[in-house]
């Protein structure tokens, strides 16, 4: 907590460590209340720096002892200030013994060790090896670690860290020890350790080589039956990794414990992989397929960090994106091959550019927007973000669209042969990837330095004589804090041309030679650029950054006739897609604009006939009918083609955001599609029916979401057969996703006993952490919520504001995925969000800081609202006790 102004730290300043370490001993006496920690150092002078002091950071922990090369240090003999220790001129080779005691049961900021249910787990990236002891604690610090744990046998039975378990045994007084290697340098961000009363699942597994390794699932007990789904990932995550990449797996034994209080997804700590529960435990009982697949996708995300993170790291921490955007673009690439299907990749595309048009566009476009490799930062935990993460897997993907899946391949070798065991920057990856590839790729470097979304506005220009097509591009970048002037990205904008049937026209570049192709990806590079097609010879549909090729908004002003034309047949299913969003984002926005002239002129009766005057083209219902009853498209895609884009992205197409007019506008488009398409909608119910045992499979939970869609666009009818209908899948599934679709569906109805199915089904999951996780967040965001009941909620026995997962289940869903309800005129959703973030605040200043992104876009709402908001983001901004994580969001926020 602090007292003044938390400095700015900047990339500029970067400067190579005073010392590096060889090796770490760590010895832990491991008792909730108090926990010593002696550890030994063993450090040398660095060549590469001309600085002769010891710098050590240490956080919220007792300095017992501290000694140099044998002899103890006086409080004359070094400096202590605002968390660094600084020995002046120090000797070339220095051994320092270290002895600290921290407080685990009292750690609530889940940085650094803390108990959780009983048990010990650590944190330490980015910053929280610091508060177990003072250390060098900066990630281009690499060194060898011995780990021994000692701790009461009976409480903690199971004593974990990483690498490989080289002894145990008994010692006096009922305790017992475990002394753990690993054989890898590392940077402290990767250290980790787990104690106490857990069992696991675990297999021996044969690499490609031959070579047998140890993997084990650690949970709770009681856990056993929901540790199957990981333990598969694991080994299909292992299996891809050697054939996709050639990377093997370089330990003999692999670890994953689940634990349930975790501020983020999961950890990819060497060796020794701590999980959020969230993504370890499944069965059908409690997991949706949204679940299974999220599982699968973290479980390879950490997987792969062992080499894009671990073997090669990042040099400093504006550097993240070197190992989240690789590792991200690496998970999504597993995912994709998992399924297998060319659709099925297409849907997880969709998935994929969903998430980045939802929450990085935002950002990108707020007052926290910066560059995937930032400049500066002050607290280095509000920088691990949608942009650092999905935006940074673009960039990479945009490498393998530029070099291909082969030149991709080269560059990664290259990466690998040049840097294993270093740390590293985002430009040794760039050059890795051009040097492989004889390419110059100075000009990408932009997209590492510039922040703002892209935007790429074209035309085209047909000659009927000439035979001739020329597609001009114009790019440009709006503005972002501090980034006035931006100078053209290096964009590659795949594209094909389709001809009066909706056939790809082969595309001959001008004057090119060589084979046609039906897909091209241009290169822009220049502000405005012209490409020219010749031999076309009729007037073509464009279908324009085909499985979107570039994280830009895409510009072209199509017909209602183009966008349904596509959206029937452009053979690039992601086009497919976005040609139905466009049509749909164009009528959700009109009738945004006819629900607030409505209002305007007082007509709040009429407002449901005007918007029916608005919607007498049934261009967008006869694309959707066709779309959702075309037997040939995969089930997961048509659900994709049958939602809407949210009311927050949405939001993001005004100049002045109205929440409450978005809502009516696409809750009445909702409707009037369920009415305009019943009978189809009800024979698709049907025929997608889940029978059968429960498998989470692409294809059989693509069915289910596809009919799950449809069950909520008929709940929008709102009647009692629909009751019955959700009423029915409620009390029949036998999975979890058919479950809550329908608990879903009664919860957003007036259905009369809705009641009744909430109560019940807590009651019945009461003892499952992550299903009342979902219960919480089903009324947060239902649409018969408001502020009061979301507060009541609050005062649940089972609420608490500790558990970051339940914390975000209740508030942040409410907060981030209720707009209409938050967003209430009357400012009470922003009180109520002041209130939480402040009290998050002292409990864990992480999670505090990412609750107080929530009214990031503030200045885009009317001034009666934005006057709201700017009042309850200045009272957390005047609260005592500011953490530095929360301190930087509401600066920023009110500065911008
Ligand atoms: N490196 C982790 C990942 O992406 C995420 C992470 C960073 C994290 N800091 C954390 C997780 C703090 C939990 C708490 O996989
Ligand atoms: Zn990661």
């Amino acid at each position: 907590m602090r007292t003044d102004t938390p400095p700015t730290i900047y990339r500029k300043d970067y400067a190579a460590p005073s010392y590096l370490v060889d090796t770490v001993d760590m010895g832990f006496d491991l008792t909730p209340a108090r926990t010593l920690v002696a550890t030994r150092i063993v450090m040398r002078r660095n060549p590469a720096s001309s600085e002769q002091d010891i710098v050590l950071y240490g956080e919220e922990i007792e300095l017992l002892q501290l000694r140099l090369n044998g002899k103890t240090l006086h409080a004359r003999d070094y400096r202590l200030d605002g968390g660094i220790l600084r020995i002046p001129r120090a000797p070339q080779d220095s051994t320092l013994e270290i002895e600290t005691a921290l407080r685990p049961d009292h750690n609530t900021s889940l940085m650094g060790l803390y108990v959780s249910n009983g048990n010990f787990f650590t944190q330490c990236e980015a910053e929280g090896f610091r508060k177990i002891t003072y250390f060098p604690d900066r990630p281009d610090v690499m060194a060898r670690y011995t780990v021994m744990l000692r701790a009461d046998k009976k409480t903690c039975p199971v004593l974990l860290s990483n690498g490989n378990l080289i002894e145990q045994g008994e010692l006096p007084d009922g305790r017992h020890y475990a002394k753990w290697e690993d054989p890898f340098k590392k940077p402290s961000y990767l250290f980790a350790l787990v104690a106490g009363n857990l069992v696991c699942q675990e297999e021996s597994f044969r690499l490609k080589s031959g070579r047998e390794v140890l993997l084990q699932v650690w949970v709770e007990h009681g856990n056993l039956d929901k540790t199957q789904h990981a333990m598969d990932s694991l080994k299909n995550s292992i299996r891809w990794d050697e054939e996709r990449f050639g990377l093997e797996l370089d330990l003999d034994r692999f670890m994953i414990v689940a634990v349930g209080d975790f501020n983020m997804g999961a950890m990819e700590n060497k060796g020794l992989n701590i999980f959020n529960t969230k993504f370890v435990l499944a069965n059908p009982r409690i997991a949706t397929d949204i679940d299974y697949a999220n599982i699968e996708a973290v479980v390879g995300h950490e997987y792969f960090h062992n080499w894009t993170g671990n073997r090669v790291t990042c040099r400093d921490w504006f550097q993240l994106s070197l190992k989240e955007g690789l590792t991200v673009f690496r998970d999504q690439e597993f995912s994709a091959d998992m399924i297998g299907t060319e659709s099925g990749r297409a849907v997880k595309r969709i998935d994929d550019v969903r998430v980045l048009r939802q929450a990085q566009f935002p950002e990108d476009a707020g007052p926290m927007a910066h560059p995937v490799r930032p400049d500066s930062f002050v607290e280095i935990n509000n920088f691990y973000t949608v942009t650092v993460y999905e935006k940074g897997a673009e960039v990479v993907r945009m490498y393998q669209t530029l070099l291909g899946r082969d030149g991709f391949r080269k560059g990664m070798d290259l990466y690998f042969a040049r840097h294993d065991g270093q740390a590293v920057a985002c430009d040794d990856f760039r050059a890795a990837m051009a040097d492989a590839n004889q390419r110059d790729l100075q000009q990408f470097e932009r997209w590492y330095s510039q922040a703002g979304t892209p935007r790429v506005a074209v035309t085209m220009a047909y000659d009927a004589a000439a035979k001739t097509v020329e597609l001009t591009l114009r790019q440009s970048c709006p503005p972002t804090p501090g980034q006035t002037e931006k100078l053209p990205f290096h964009i590659p904008v795949a594209i094909g041309l389709l001809d009066a049937k909706g056939r790809d026209i082969v595309l001959q570049a001008e004057g090119g030679k060589g084979k046609g192709a039906i897909t091209r990806v241009l290169e822009l590079t220049q502000a405005v650029q012209t490409f020219h097609f010749s031999g076309i010879s009729e007037r073509p549909v464009p279908s324009l950054l085909r499985g979107f090729s570039a994280p830009v908004v895409l510009e072209y002003s199509y017909s209602d006739a183009e966008l349904a034309f596509l959206m029937a047949h452009d053979s690039d299913a992601f086009n497919r897609w976005e040609a139905g969003q466009r049509l749909a984002m164009r009528r959700l926005l009109t009738l945004t604009h006819a629900v607030q002239e409505a209002r305007q002129a007082g007509h709040v009766v009429a407002v449901e006939s005007v918007l029916n005057n608005v919607l007498q083209d049934t261009a967008l219902t006869d694309a959707l009918r066709i779309t959702l009853n075309d037997k040939k498209l995969d089930p997961a895609f048509r659900e994709l083609v049958l939602t809407l884009p949210s009311e927050t992205m949405i939001a993001e197409q005004m100049e002045v955001i109205d929440p409450q007019a978005i809502h009516t506008a696409r809750q009445f488009l909702r409707r009037s599609l369920a009415q305009a398409l019943r009978s189809d909608l009800e024979a698709i119910y049907k025929a997608n029916r889940s029978k059968g045992p429960y498998h989470p499979d692409a294809a059989s939970s693509g069915k289910r979401a596809l009919q799950n869609v449809v069950l909520s666009y008929l709940a929008e009818l709102d009647d009692e057969a629909v009751h019955a209908l959700a009423q029915k899948q409620c009390d029949n599934a036998n999975n979890m996703t058919d479950r809550l679709a329908a608990l879903a569906a009664l919860t957003n109805s007036h259905a009369e006993d809705k009641q009744d199915a909430l109560a019940d089904f807590y009651a019945e999951f009461e003892d499952e952490a992550l299903v009342i996780d979902k219960w919480f967040t089903l009324q947060a965001t239902a649409r018969t919520t408001d502020v009061d009941a979301v507060r009541a909620l609050t005062q649940h026995l089972a609420f608490t504001l500790k558990n970051p997962n339940r914390a975000r289940s209740l508030i942040f869903s409410f907060c981030n995925g209720n707009p209409s309800a938050f967003h209430a005129t009357d400012g009470s959703g922003y009180a109520f969000w002041s209130e939480q973030v402040i009290a998050l605040n002292s409990i864990n200043p992480q999670v505090a800081a990412r609750l107080a992104r929530s009214l990031d876009r503030w200045r885009k709402y009317a001034p009666a609202l934005q006057e709201k908001m700017r009042a309850a983001l200045q009272k957390i901004a005047d609260a005592p006790n500011l953490s530095r994580d929360v301190a930087e969001v509401v600066t920023k926020s009110l500065a911008h």
